[in-house]
């Protein structure tokens, strides 16, 4: 595409070129921008726990809270009610569940299965995701098999491709592989299509870094305690890295995926420009939960404004080239989306 850029120079006094005209109303600005947020390019990550009737909040995550599946179905409810498209599933696997192998992961009635059910019956427009990895379920917290202390890459996959497979059967609509094993989205791929799930749709966390920013996430989860100091790095990217990201989302979409994922969000905008000026493929940003935490630590201080952060901060994702953005703030973004519109 051609840009057309003004060749002022600098003895042009007063100047020729005032983009400040364009900024002077508010009407202006509206037609002007390049840019939109709307409910529907939110995806909703949601915490789903064990009983019934029961809500914990998030100590990291203050005004997220882990729901039991008949909280989480009227959460997503409204959530659906506001115009957000799809939901993305974690379950806190009790403890006690928790194996080296991460069994759970395979059981057709574990915490993420039973909520996948009950909101495809009582809330069938929402789009449902679910992760694939087995951090949830692993008493270790690592997203794979450990094997004389080395995460195995291929027979970790085969067990992905249960998982999937358990998932689907659930009845969920997107598979998302946030695991980063190679070759795991070609193997979920052709186990989905040899099951008959030929519909079922792959969001693979393509470029996913190995982050400090995740930590919140882990005690929502409850695999933080899991890990103790251990971490990721074998598996998950590099933060100094961004070539490496369009070789991963290449390898991705050959293997079959379709919606890829940058993650985290916000540190790395780059990575998500980069990707969607290479490929133009659905691409979506994690707002992950030590951005949440971040931002809502500072407002909750009076440090920041809040409702603006947010949805500035979500702006950026689209500017950035992100087709969506799944996010902590799904919620009270859209509503605020809403009210303003
Ligand atoms: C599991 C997974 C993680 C997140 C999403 N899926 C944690 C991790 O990789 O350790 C992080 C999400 C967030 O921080 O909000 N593989």
């Amino acid at each position: 595409m051609t840009r057309f850029h003004p060749t002022a120079t600098t003895t042009d006094w007063p100047p020729r070129c005032r983009p400040r005209r364009l900024r002077r109303h508010a009407w202006l600005r509206a037609l002007v921008a390049e840019n939109r947020l709307s409910p529907a390019d939110l995806i909703w990550p949601v915490f789903v726990q064990a009983g019934r009737g029961t809500r914990t909040p998030v100590g990291s995550m203050p005004g997220v809270e882990r729901l039991s599946v008949d909280l989480l179905v009227e959460a997503v409810g409204q959530a659906q009610s506001l115009g957000i498209p799809a939901v993305a599933i974690f379950p806190v696997t009790p403890p006690e569940l928790k194996t080296p192998d991460g069994d759970e992961a395979l059981n057709p009635d574990n915490l993420a299965c039973q909520a996948i059910r009950a909101i495809k019956a009582d809330v069938p427009g929402i789009g449902v995701i679910c992760d694939v990895a087995l951090d949830p379920y692993t008493s270790h917290g690592q997203d794979g098999l450990v094997r004389d202390g080395y995460v195995v890459n291929d027979q970790t996959v085969e067990v992905l491709c249960q998982q999937a497979l358990v998932q689907a059967r659930a009845g969920c609509d997107v598979i998302a592989p946030s695991d980063m094993m190679d070759g795991r989205v070609g193997a979920i791929r052709r186990a989905l299509d040899a099951a008959g799930f030929t519909e079922v749709a792959i969001l693979s966390y393509a470029a996913k870094y190995a982050s400090a920013f995740y930590g919140p996430f882990r005690d929502a989860v409850g695999s933080a305690s899991n890990l103790g100091s251990g971490d990721k790095k074998t598996y998950q990217m590099d933060p100094a890295n961004g070539d490496e990201a369009l070789r991963e989302v290449a390898l991705d979409l050959a293997e079959g995926a379709d919606l890829v994922m940058v993650k985290p969000g916000m540190p790395y905008l780059d990575i998500i420009c980069r990707v969607k000026q290479t490929f133009g493929v659905p691409t979506y940003a994690y707002q992950v939960s030590g951005e949440y935490a971040m931002l809502r630590a500072a407002a909750d201080h009076g440090w920041l404004d809040r409702d603006k952060a947010i949805l500035e901060s979500l702006l950026a994702f689209r500017r950035a080239g992100a087709d969506g953005v799944l996010t902590y703030f799904a919620v009270e973004a859209a509503r605020l989306l809403r009210n303003a519109g």
